[in-house]
């Protein structure tokens, strides 16, 4: 059976993880999950306030467990946060679990998405365009590293981008299964 596996979608703040991932899973007929919303919920707190209170390491330890853990479940579509790439076992576990997406996005689009955010702990009390442009430079190539296939999400809706991405998932023969 074709994608019995997860479909696990990686990329930077703003590209659309979370709001597509739940149409995607819609269309997939299977579950969402976030790994960002089940880290606050399993905690009983914001992300802001976790690296307040445990510091970005404290929240990348979590974000380990959580993602480990729906890796283990039931096949879904898995939002990850944008620095779930980091850590080199998060990668391979992604790999080993899931067909993984690169959701990618043009700055401008990414800062427009952002803008008035304030949610994003890595992006408080900092010129956010910079920030974002500083972690990309160090991340994109962890996103087309651990990636099957990048998909760009600037210039569609999420329903549009949705469709397509699925269209794409289901035609693409070269997929791990
Ligand atoms: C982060 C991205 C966020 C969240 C946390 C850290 C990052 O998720 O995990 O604020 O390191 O880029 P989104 O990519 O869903 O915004």
């Amino acid at each position: 059976m074709r994608h019995a596996r997860h479909i696990v979608l990686v990329g930077p703040m703003g590209a659309g993880k979370s709001h597509l991932g739940r149409l995607l899973a819609l269309r997939m007929e299977r579950p969402f999950v976030d790994v960002d919303a089940a880290i606050e919920a399993a905690a009983g707190c914001t992300i802001n306030a976790l690296f307040d209170s445990e510091g970005e390491a404290g929240f990348r330890r979590r974000e380990a467990r959580v993602l480990g853990d729906l890796l283990a479940a039931a096949p879904a579509v898995i939002a990850t946060g944008g620095g779930a790439v980091l850590a080199e076992a998060n990668r391979a576990a992604m790999r080993a679990a899931g067909t993984v997406v690169y959701l990618a996005v043009q700055p401008a689009v990414q800062l427009a998405r952002l803008s008035g955010d304030d949610t994003r702990p890595l992006l408080r009390d900092a010129d956010a365009g910079a920030r974002l442009a500083v972690l990309q430079a160090s991340r994109e190539p962890l996103y087309r590293e651990v990636a099957d296939l990048v998909f760009d999400t600037s210039s569609l809706s999420p329903e549009a981008a949705a469709d397509a991405l699925a269209a794409r998932l289901a035609t693409r023969e070269d997929l791990p299964a």
